[in-house]
């Protein structure tokens, strides 16, 4: 049986060889850019498809980085943006935004670390979330639409319809994170190529809907548009489910952020080996919006008081003090750092051709091996 099993519209439509997608992951001063170039150039030279990063850094980092990867790779590729609506706050200097947090928000925050012993950072990292607004990734989608970058794909909200008629003009294939129905069902109507479904299981922002019940329901509500299934898969199984579920591919963050080409520091992928099913927890208290990550003294602090999460980036600054304390002082396994349940099934570090070719191998395997496990 060869390869070919696994090929699906989806490869067509993006000329890649395996529906499997690397996800957009993004980083800061300290854990380092998850989906960086080379991440991304490695997979796409694998047969997927890479994608770059290119939400929580800036506009002027983001150009140098499309064209660091352009460099790298002639295969197709994508860049991950966001564009946070809804209640998100405009951006603005670290001083003015930190000026909108609540003071006893403030206190709460410092409680935390003091409780813990931990002392605060007195050196503050430029806080990646100044980055996370729509004006930023505007700028960068003019970047996007220059360097005819091939697949868009973005999160946490939306450019608007006419953008991505502008995208689609400059030959730019376009996809969305959807975590519900609704959303899928509305990002398909502004005009996306494809939908990324992201389970609960997923590393990072994603929605409330377990995988398994969320992609066979996006699947039905958005035909004959191409979902793909995220949250969850680190290995050639999770591509086979993804695909029995109706998807015609599989969106992989956590697998990748743990590749010998990621730029994620090492302390972060040895956690990831490390932790198992029970070890990540979603909450709204790492940057306002539903995120996966590693369970921290943060989470269970927050949980237990009756303050809301602030709006994007607000909550995300209040952390940034905790996150930038916690590494200082080498408390790495209390840094509530960003990874999905699928990180349970991950106990090596790979380069990512040999993730996916690993991935590929053992979905054949599985596939094959199916119809002898029915009686
Ligand atoms: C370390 C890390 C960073 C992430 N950063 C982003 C990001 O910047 N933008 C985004 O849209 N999704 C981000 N995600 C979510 C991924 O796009 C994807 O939905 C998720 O990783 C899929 O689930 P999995 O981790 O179980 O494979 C991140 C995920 C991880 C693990």
């Amino acid at each position: 049986m060869g390869d070919n099993v696994l090929h699906t519209p989806l490869c067509d439509m993006l000329g890649i060889r395996y529906p499997i997608l690397q996800a957009g992951m993004g980083g800061n001063a300290i854990r380092g850019l998850v989906s960086n170039p080379e991440l991304a150039a490695a997979v796409s030279e694998a047969g997927g498809l890479g994608v770059l990063g290119g939400a929580p850094i800036s506009v002027e980092e983001f150009s140098h980085l499309v064209r660091v990867l352009k460099s790298l790779t002639n295969k197709p590729f994508g860049v991950n943006l966001v564009f946070p609506g809804g209640d998100a706050i405009v951006g603005g200097s670290p001083e003015v935004l930190s000026a909108k947090i609540p003071q006893d928000y403030k206190d709460f925050a410092h409680g935390i670390l003091g409780e813990m012993k931990v002392e605060e950072a007195e050196k503050k990292l430029e806080p990646p979330h100044l980055y996370l607004t729509r004006e930023v990734s505007m700028k960068k989608l003019e970047i996007v639409l220059e360097e005819k970058v091939p697949v868009l794909v973005y999160s946490l909200g939306d450019p608007g319809a006419e953008t991505i008629d502008a995208a689609h003009q400059a030959g730019i294939t376009v996809m969305a994170l959807a975590g519900n129905v609704r959303q899928a069902v509305r990002l398909k109507a502004e005009g996306v190529d494809a939908l990324v479904a992201v389970g609960y299981e997923a590393g990072g922002h994603s929605g409330y809907i377990g995988s398994m019940a969320l992609v066979p329901q996006v699947v039905d509500a958005v035909k004959p548009l191409p979902v793909l299934a995220g949250g969850g898969i680190s290995d050639g199984r999770g591509l086979v489910a993804a695909l029995a579920l109706g998807a015609e591919g599989a969106w992989v963050g956590t697998r990748f952020m743990t590749s010998e080409e990621s730029a994620t520091v090492p302390w972060m992928k040895k956690l990831a080996l490390e932790a198992g099913d029970t070890s990540t927890v979603k909450s709204k208290f790492i940057s306002g919006k539903p995120n996966r990550h590693l369970r921290s003294p943060w989470d269970d602090a927050w949980e237990e008081t009756a303050k809301k999460p602030l709006p994007i980036p607000l909550q995300g600054l209040l952390f940034w003090d905790y996150f930038t304390s916690i590494t200082q002082a080498e408390a790495f396994e209390v840094s509530g750092e960003t990874m999905g349940q699928g990180v349970g099934l991950i106990d090596s570090i790979k380069p990512a051709k040999q993730i996916v070719e690993d991935m590929v191998a053992k979905a054949i395997q599985v596939y094959g091996e199916m119809g002898g496990r029915f009686i």
